[in-house]
């Protein structure tokens, strides 16, 4: 039925239509790039724009529809897109800090829920999940992505596809997902946005294509390709991604759409002027072209010049009706826009609810020495200090166009809540979030301009140690500020900024213990955090809720099961810095040496590495078992550990299952995170956990790029992070 209603549209449609489809624009509303389109109601009435983005809410959207179904010759509706990317009006913890909780369910249920409150607001397109692989913390999109793992981050691309396209692209919830950033985004080089990525196909296929295939999997209705190039060709014209591989190797039946004007970004590439790139791009498989207009303004008279087929374009236009014909747009364009909805489905009590209990859920403790943790609901004075506490506009993070930062929760409020009168609160802000007033300015762009305190920073050091003299315990509020992380927030020292390090150290010299509630986009250098803080608890930016949520797991109601899923680096030096590297031919083992694969000055272990995650309550793990260590061809492998919850509070534990293949045709990573498995046990419970192994899980893409597995040893490790994990041996002949 599809097919037919497409051939008998475009029968009717001139070329100027056809090119039209492949036109996105942006609304203006909200400003995601430096360049914006103009003369946008003309341009839909005209039939020359098959999309918009940046637009929301059910009167915006309906006025644009009806341009587009009243005014528009043939009558074809407009697809409607948005960077929702971790909640559309209620906020959930960024990306990064969403895949720490390894909770597959909970993340699905998150996107459902942006999807839910999308849609209420006329929107049927989100540009997520980016699932990008990211090893450089410099990159300020570590925070849009789910961290450095091809396995666990194609299980979380997976679960974010479901959660917005739900069962059906029909339904009045459900939006096409897009997929980006197509491909390789988080290998730009020395971690900066925009920048070159050149990797070998190995390390593509095996660590870094994984997540955009899962993606591909589960269905995604659309992808977008990226700003860099591949193999030396920008994503948005490589021929060799967009249609050797995403179609014909993976069998994509979506659409393609550039990102921010990365069609005409090509010229600057060096791939030739506007019409040369958008015929490139075309014939690549690009089928939309998002804000740059190449497609637009170039395309039909390339036609009649034989540079591109009529073909190519009917192609590209099908794909973009499909989508349109999939969401059921034909039959009702209005779909979404029912403006009850927009009141009764946006930021409610549950949906609030589902986001304080991710929010939770996220947060990683990294230290937290002689138990200071959990807090103590009841007597005692606590100063909470830092320039995040009494501050709602950072609660949210990266990418929240339409998060409303006034309605979120801060960290003072959210301890408030929690203890009421029962423990005496003391605040001072103590410093600013930094004081390098030109960093800020480039932070800080239209109306949420963040205005510095105007007192000397000793002034606020020295109000904030008076404050803490006062108090039992300081909660340090500490950290990156929304802007910090996410698009073109590129930093090349990743520390703490110097203005509240040093707020920090006036602090520790009281010797009062310190509880550092960390606000992060990416992985931060924490030494000497590490060693002067008596805990660290990591929040990321945890959204809506993010005080309530700090609330109840600073004081033990819940009690935090985070695990880190980017590894953390002792120094900007150590980067990239990942848990799967290769061994190397001299590889480092106890220290640095002389004549190693190491640094003279630093050793090459991370801070913090990936997994780790501490619990109020401790857990220890038995041996492996194995229930046969000589096994051949395609059978079943079961690794069975026993977890006791050795502490005194229940608590959950992300059981990790690692694979490490020491002898094959090529050099393998040293091990590889194959399964996990995310438990609750009550103080002193005792479970087991079996894992199902089969050939699956032992295979890898050698040298020619075939994805197989080699006879011969391979180590079972499974444990509490990469770096802590018990292993027995087998042997698996074919
Ligand atoms: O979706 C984003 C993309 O991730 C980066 N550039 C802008 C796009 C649209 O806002």
């Amino acid at each position: 039925r599809m097919d037919a209603f497409i051939n008998a549209l475009m029968k009717k449609m001139t070329v100027d239509e056809k090119i039209g489809q492949l036109n996105l624009v942006t609304s203006g509303m909200a400003i995601t790039g430096s360049v914006t389109n103009n003369g946008v109601d003309n341009g839909i009435a005209n039939g020359h724009i098959g999309g918009i983005f940046g637009l929301y809410g059910i009167e915006n959207v309906r006025k644009a529809q009806q341009l587009a179904v009243k005014n528009s010759r043939l009558h074809i509706p407009l697809i409607f897109g948005l960077d929702v990317i971790h909640g559309h009006r209620t906020i959930f913890p960024i990306p990064l800090g969403m895949s720490a909780t390894w909770d597959l369910p909970l993340i699905q249920n998150a996107a459902h829920i942006a999807a839910k409150e999308a849609t209420a607001e006329g929107l049927n397109w989100v540009f997520s999940p980016m699932v990008d692989i990211a090893r450089d913390a410099r990159w300020g999109r570590i925070s849009e992505g789910s961290g450095e793992d091809p396995f666990l981050g194609g299980k979380i691309a997976g679960a974010m596809v479901r959660g917005y396209q739900g069962t059906s692209l029909r339904n009045a919830d459900a939006v096409i997902a897009c997929v980006k950033h197509f491909a390789l985004y988080g290998g730009a080089e020395a971690g900066r946005e925009y920048n070159t990525v050149d990797m070998s196909r190995l390390q593509m296929y095996q660590d870094y294509l994984p997540p955009y295939k899962a993606a591909v999997d589960a269905g995604a209705g659309s992808i977008m390709s990226s700003f860099n190039t591949v193999d030396g060709i920008p994503s948005t014209g490589n021929k060799w991604l967009l249609t050797d591989l995403l179609r014909k190797q993976w069998g994509f039946k979506g659409f393609v759409v550039s990102d921010y004007t990365s069609l005409s970004e090509m010229t600057n590439h060096g791939l030739g002027d506007l019409p040369q790139v958008s015929a490139i791009a075309l014939k690549a498989g690009l089928d939309m072209d998002m804000v740059a207009e190449g497609f637009l303004n170039t395309l039909k008279k390339s036609l009649q010049q034989g540079k591109v087929t009529q073909g190519e374009i009917d192609l590209a236009c099908r794909r973009v009706l499909e989508a349109k014909y999939k969401l059921g747009l034909f039959d009702n364009p209005y779909k979404s826009l029912n403006a009850d909805n927009e009141r009764k489905d946006v930021f409610t009590d549950d949906n609030r609810k589902a986001a304080r209990i991710a929010a939770e859920h996220s947060f990683v403790l990294l230290k937290n020495a002689g138990q200071i943790l959990p807090l103590k609901k009841s007597g005692g004075t606590i100063a909470v200090v830092g320039p995040l506490a009494d501050n709602k506009r950072d609660m949210l993070g990266t990418w929240v166009i339409a998060g409303e930062w006034e309605k979120s929760v801060s960290v003072l409020e959210g301890i408030k809540h929690m203890v009421g009168d029962n423990v005496k609160l003391l605040y001072a802000k103590g410093s600013n979030i930094t004081d390098d007033t030109e960093f800020m300015k480039r932070l800080n762009f239209g109306p949420d301009m963040v205005s510095l305190d105007t007192r000397t920073p000793q002034e606020m050091i020295d109000e904030a140690v008076n404050t803490a003299k006062k108090a039992d315990i300081i909660v340090a509020v500490v950290g990156e500020s929304q802007s910090m992380s996410g698009e073109s927030s590129s930093r090349s020292d990743i520390s703490i900024p110097e203005s509240q390090k040093n707020l920090l150290k006036a602090l520790a010299k009281l010797g009062k213990p310190i509880v550092m509630v960390l606000f992060n986009g990416r992985p931060l250098t924490l030494t000497w955090e590490n060693e002067n803080a008596a805990a660290i608890l990591d929040v990321w930016a945890p959204g809506t809720e993010a005080g309530n949520a700090i609330g109840e797991v600073l004081f033990g109601n819940y009690n935090p099961s985070g695990k880190l899923t980017a590894t953390f680096p002792r120094s900007v030096g150590q980067i990239p810095i990942y848990y799967n590297h290769k061994n190397t031919g001299r590889p480092y083992t106890d220290g640095p040496t002389k004549f190693k694969s190491n640094y003279l000055d630093i050793s090459n272990d991370p801070l913090f590495p990936f997994g780790y995650g501490l619990s109020y309550t401790s857990f220890s793990y038995s041996d492996v078992k194995l229930n046969k260590t000589n096994l051949k061809g395609n059978v079943t492998l079961t690794a069975t550990v026993t977890i006791t919850n050795t502490g005194s509070y229940a608590g959950e534990e992300v059981v990790q299952l690692y694979i490490s293949d020491p002898v094959a045709s090529i050099s393998r990573s040293v091990k590889e995170l194959k399964d996990f498995r995310k438990l609750k046990l009550a103080a002193g419970e005792v479970k087991e956990v079996t894992f199902s192994i089969t050939t699956e899980q032992l295979k890898f893409y050698n040298s020619q790029l075939k994805y197989d597995w080699e006879p011969g040893e391979f180590v079972i490790q499974i444990g509490t992070n990469s770096a802590d994990t018990h292993s027995a041996k087998v042997n698996w002949l074919k």
